[in-house]
């Protein structure tokens, strides 16, 4: 998969940067786990590796989202990295730094970056024609367009491609557009974007794509198939306002695309980690002793193939040396889905079951190839309670007991051979990972753990254990079957860092390198056992797809009010519905003094009114006590008339920062539960609340 490695070498390693906009799920999983068995076994084997990796923060989705949820791009970007970190933990990735491209250090680098792309010739202006929802006030990306596909007429099409009949086109070509966001009528509005002519790189990518060096066979040939027979279209690198992300300095109401600071990122999150361990970010990134490995899906093969190479080239950035992609994860066959329960989150994962699991079942999927890989629950549990429960932990389990007492035999003593055997399967297992093949290294590891459950068979310690004549066999042959259950946990140390601890706990002896497989502990005492690893239980994992199951939402734009958490009920009458909960989950604790921060107060409508421009709005006027008013508008025209609002109690957001919206100003938000459309619920209050009480 990748060249030969030269060992005084540097390796920095990265993960595709998770969106912000998301939480982890069991696909991401597939390439953070991918990478992080290729940097622990690089660590292992002694090579100065770097894992470095951030969250993705910028772009419309992150805007959205954040204007949606009443709240700043800077708390939601914030709260997603924690919750991201936190499921990588969980998972055993150790990432050496974890950052965000919303940094100074990765400003600072596009900045410098953008100013040689232009002292290069490379960026070309040009007015672009898009789809502009009016109502939001703000240009459309393909997928927050919906409409009819102009081929085949289906309805509800993206504004990218058409899921019926694969034809392509852009959103201002779909018939009926509708905006994803509001519900409004698209219309279209010409602005100014700024292109990087990646025509002029041709030379220099079709020889860096083609070299056979740093691309897997397959992406090389998708390259020359899709996309370096044609001139290479210049890459719309810019966003008109308004947009979250950088602004570019040169081209004021123009920010860079999210694509286009993303991959900085990489630059940006190593430079912080070089700041902090007083290290040149020249060493690691314009070093030709440093390797660069990047490890993506194949969704964003050509950003990362052929856009990104073209940008660093251009600049005098290394190349990375091989960029390893990998396919999606499929369930039974099937594409991930919310309603079949399949989109699993990282942390209902970690909530029912032990992340070792899905480490070593994906290491045993895992090939060198960009293929799908897919996970079935039943060989999910076959494969975990034969390999790691029943041949690998069983070694353990059956033999570490007999020897707590005496410790292992002073001398190694005669096994047959097996012990050398494994050392010499070693260097075929390291290869294996080395290429990326860890289907292969599994298989290999418990051929190797066959070999010593027979040994364990055909020597049956407990039975020596009854016959007090047979002791020191019993020591020796705990010894044999001790020493190739800790050779199998450095084979295995990269999958399973967890067991690879246990052991070094189990026989006093860390695993700190490749190289403790290959000499057999003596004469070292051994720890009182503790359980290593439970079978699978089947009724947690059927268990975590039920709680994964989300019921449909209708494809009625969000509703621009606040949504409250809705609140679990301690002891029901009868047992509620469980759809909202799942459909919105508990958001994390806040402290008392973050809810003081939320001044809600209950107001009385005094004035409710149409805005004609707007499809799902009112506005309206609320009392707080004397003549104190507000002008809210609330996205609540579908479930309420203008009647049933005039004169009622509501509670309102009172301290929210005053919003410019295109029909007025908005100075609060209307409290309401409920999924948008119709099924809006404004809160109301009991009677007796009077205009200006506070909610506490
Ligand atoms: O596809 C994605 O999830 C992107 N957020 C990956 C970015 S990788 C890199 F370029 F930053
Ligand atoms: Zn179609």
């Amino acid at each position: 998969m990748s060249e030969t490695k030269i060992d005084d070498k540097k390796i920095l390693v990265t993960a595709a940067l998770p969106y912000a906009n998301g939480h982890i799920h069991i696909g991401h999983l597939v390439e953070y786990i991918q990478t992080d068995i290729w940097v622990r076994f690089q660590k292992l084997s002694g090579r100065r590796c770097l894992f470095i990796c951030a969250d993705d923060t910028h772009g419309t989705a992150i805007m959205i989202r954040a204007r949606q949820e009443g709240r700043s791009e800077q708390e939601l970007i914030a709260q997603m990295q924690a919750a991201h970190e936190k499921d990588f933990a969980g998972f055993d990735i150790e990432f050496d730094h974890y950052s965000s491209t919303n940094s100074q250090e990765n400003y600072q680098l596009c900045t410098e970056i953008w100013s040689k792309l232009r002292s290069e010739g490379l960026i070309r202006e040009d007015d672009v024609e898009q789809l502009y929802d009016p109502q939001v006030g703000t240009f459309l990306a393909d997928r927050f367009v919906k409409g009819t596909c102009p081929e085949c007429k289906s309805p509800g099409e993206y504004g990218d491609n058409c899921s019926k009949c694969s034809a392509t086109y852009s959103p201002t070509d779909l018939i009926d557009p509708v905006s994803t966001l509001s519900g409004a009528t698209p219309v279209k509005k010409t602005a100014k974007h700024l292109f990087i002519q990646i025509e002029q790189l041709r030379g220099f990518l079709t020889q860096w794509t083609q070299s056979g060096k740093h691309l897997q066979t397959e992406i090389a040939n998708y390259l020359k198939g899709h996309f370096l027979g044609h001139p290479l279209r210049d890459w719309d690198v810019s966003r008109p306002e308004p947009y979250f992300g950088f602004a570019i300095p040169d081209s004021p109401g123009n920010y860079w695309y999210v694509w286009f600071d993303a991959p900085i990122g990489y630059i940006a999150s190593t430079w912080q980690w070089c700041k902090r361990h007083n290290e040149q970010l020249s060493d690691w990134w314009q070093s030709e002793h440093t390797e660069i490995h990047h490890f993506i899906g194949k969704d964003i093969t050509y950003f990362h193939t052929l856009f990104w190479p073209g940008v660093l080239k251009a600049v005098g950035y290394s190349l990375p040396s091989f960029v390893h992609i990998h396919g999606f994860l499929t369930v039974d066959k099937e594409k991930m889905a919310k309603t079949r329960g399949t989109m699993i989150r990282a942390s209902k994962y970690l909530e029912l079951l032990d992340p070792s699991y899905l480490r070593y079942y994906y290491a045993s999927k895992l090939g060198p190839k960009p293929e799908d890989i897919d996970l079935n629950f039943q060989e999910f549990i076959a494969k975990v309670d034969s390999d790691l429960v029943g041949k690998v932990v069983n070694l353990a389990s059956r033999t570490a007991r007999f020897v707590e007492g005496t410790g292992l035999s002073i001398e190694y003593p005669h096994d047959g051979g097996l012990f050398a055997a494994g050392v010499v399967a070693g260097d075929r297992i390291a290869e294996a990972y080395e290429q990326g093949d860890y289907a292969r290294a599994m298989r290999l590891i418990m051929e190797l753990a066959d070999a010593a459950n027979s040994f364990v068979e055909n020597t049956a310690p407990w039975t020596l254990k009854k016959d007090p004549t047979l002791q020191v066999r019993l020591q020796e042959v705990c010894t044999i079957v001790l020493n190739l259950f800790r050779q199998l946990c450095v084979y295995l140390a990269p999958v399973l860092p967890r067991l690879s601890q246990q052991c070094g706990k189990l026989l006093q002896r860390e695993i700190v390198a490749w190289s403790d497989s290959k000499t057999p502990l003596v004469g070292t005492q051994v720890s009182k056992f503790e359980h290593l690893m439970q079978r699978v239980d089947p009724k947690k994992v059927q268990q975590m797809v039920d709680e994964s199951k989300e019921v449909p939402k209708s494809d009625a734009p969000s509703v621009p009010v606040a949504q409250t958490p809705v609140q679990a009920v301690t002891s029901p009458a009868v047992t509620e519905a469980i759809e909202p909960l799942v459909a919105e989950p508990l958001a994390p604790t806040c402290t008392i003094e973050d809810f003081a921060k939320v001044d809600l107060r209950v107001a009385r409508v005094i004035k409710a009114e149409e805005v004609p421009e707007a499809k799902k709005l009112v506005k309206l006027t609320v009392s707080l006590g004397g003549d104190v008013t507000r002008t809210v508008f609330a996205g609540i025209k579908a479930a309420y008339t203008l009647e049933q609002l005039e004169g009622r109690l509501v509670v309102i957001v009172a301290n929210l920062q005053p919003r410019q919206m295109k029909f007025g100003l908005s100075e609060g938000m209307v409290t309401a539960a409920g999924a948008g459309g119709t099924e809006v619920f404004l809160l109301g209050v009991d009677t007796g609340a009077k205009p200006g009480h506070r909610v506490h």
